[in-house]
C-alpha cells in the first residue's frame, strides 16, 4: 500500500480530470463521489485529502508516501521531499493585480499568501513594499483598501475580471507537481514505480 497526499479544492478537480482523459476510471470514479471523506482507499493506493499547503509536510513527515501540490507551494516554503516531476495540469500563474490603471512601480502595500516568493520578487525589482499576509479571499484587500495590490493564483482570471481587478505583472507559471517522501521512494520503489506509471506521469 501507498498512500498519495491530495490537495483538495481546484487541483483535486484537475486530477480527476487528468485521471479521467487518461481512462483511469477506477481511480477517477471513487475518488469524485460526494461526501467528507478525508482518504479513500482504492487498490493497493490510499488517497488522503489535505490543504494543499498541507501536502508537501505529510510527505516530509512519511505519512505520505507521494503528494501532489502546486508548484507555488513547494516553492514558497522549504520541504525536505523530493520534487519527482512536473505533472500535465493544475496550470495557473501567480500575479500581481490591482485595480485598473495604476502605476506598478507606485505599490507599497501588497498582500498575499505567498510573502516568501513576493518579498523576492519585489526584492530583485528594488521596490520597497510593506507585505501583509492573508490566508484567502486575498482579492478583498485592494477592493476594501487594505492593500494597494496583491500576489496571488489566477486561473481562468474570473474572480479578478467579477470584481474589476487587473493583471499587472506574472511573477511565475504553476503548474502541479509530483513529489515524494525521500525514504519511501528507496523503500517502496515498486510500488510507486507502479503508480506512477499507471497514471502515466513517467
Ligand atoms: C484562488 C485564488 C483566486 C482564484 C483565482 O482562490 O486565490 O482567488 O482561485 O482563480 P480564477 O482566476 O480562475 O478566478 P481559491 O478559489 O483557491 O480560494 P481562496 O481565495 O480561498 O484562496
Amino acid at each position: 500500500m501507498i498512500t498519495v497526499a491530495l490537495s483538495k479544492g481546484r487541483l483535486f478537480k484537475d486530477f480527476i480530470k487528468f485521471l479521467s482523459t487518461k481512462g483511469l476510471n477506477h481511480y477517477a470514479s471513487p475518488l469524485q463521489e460526494n461526501g467528507r471523506y478525508l482518504y479513500k482507499i482504492i487498490g493497493d493506493v490510499k488517497f488522503i485529502f489535505a490543504k494543499g499547503s498541507d501536502v508537501p509536510t505529510y510527505v516530509e513527515q512519511g505519512i505520505a508516501d507521494l503528494g501532489i501540490v502546486g508548484q507555488d507551494i513547494i516553492t514558497e516554503n522549504f520541504f525536505d521531499v523530493l520534487n519527482v516531476s512536473k505533472l500535465p495540469f493544475g496550470q495557473c500563474r501567480l500575479a500581481i493585480a490591482s485595480s485598473p490603471n495604476l502605476n506598478q512601480h507606485e505599490f507599497k502595500v501588497v498582500a498575499t499568501t505567498f510573502t516568501n516568493i513576493t518579498r523576492q520578487y519585489f526584492n530583485e525589482q528594488r521596490q520597497d513594499v510593506e507585505l501583509i499576509h492573508l490566508h484567502g479571499s486575498v482579492e478583498l484587500a485592494p477592493i476594501l483598501g487594505l492593500a494597494d495590490a496583491i500576489v496571488d493564483i489566477v486561473q481562468t482570471g474570473t474572480t479578478l475580471k467579477e470584481n474589476n481587478l487587473v493583471e499587472y505583472s506574472t511573477i511565475m507559471n504553476i503548474q502541479a507537481r509530483l513529489i515524494a517522501n525521500k525514504q519511501s521512494f528507496y523503500i517502496k520503489d515498486e510500488a510507486i514505480y507502479r503508480f506512477i506509471k499507471e497514471i502515466g506521469v513517467i
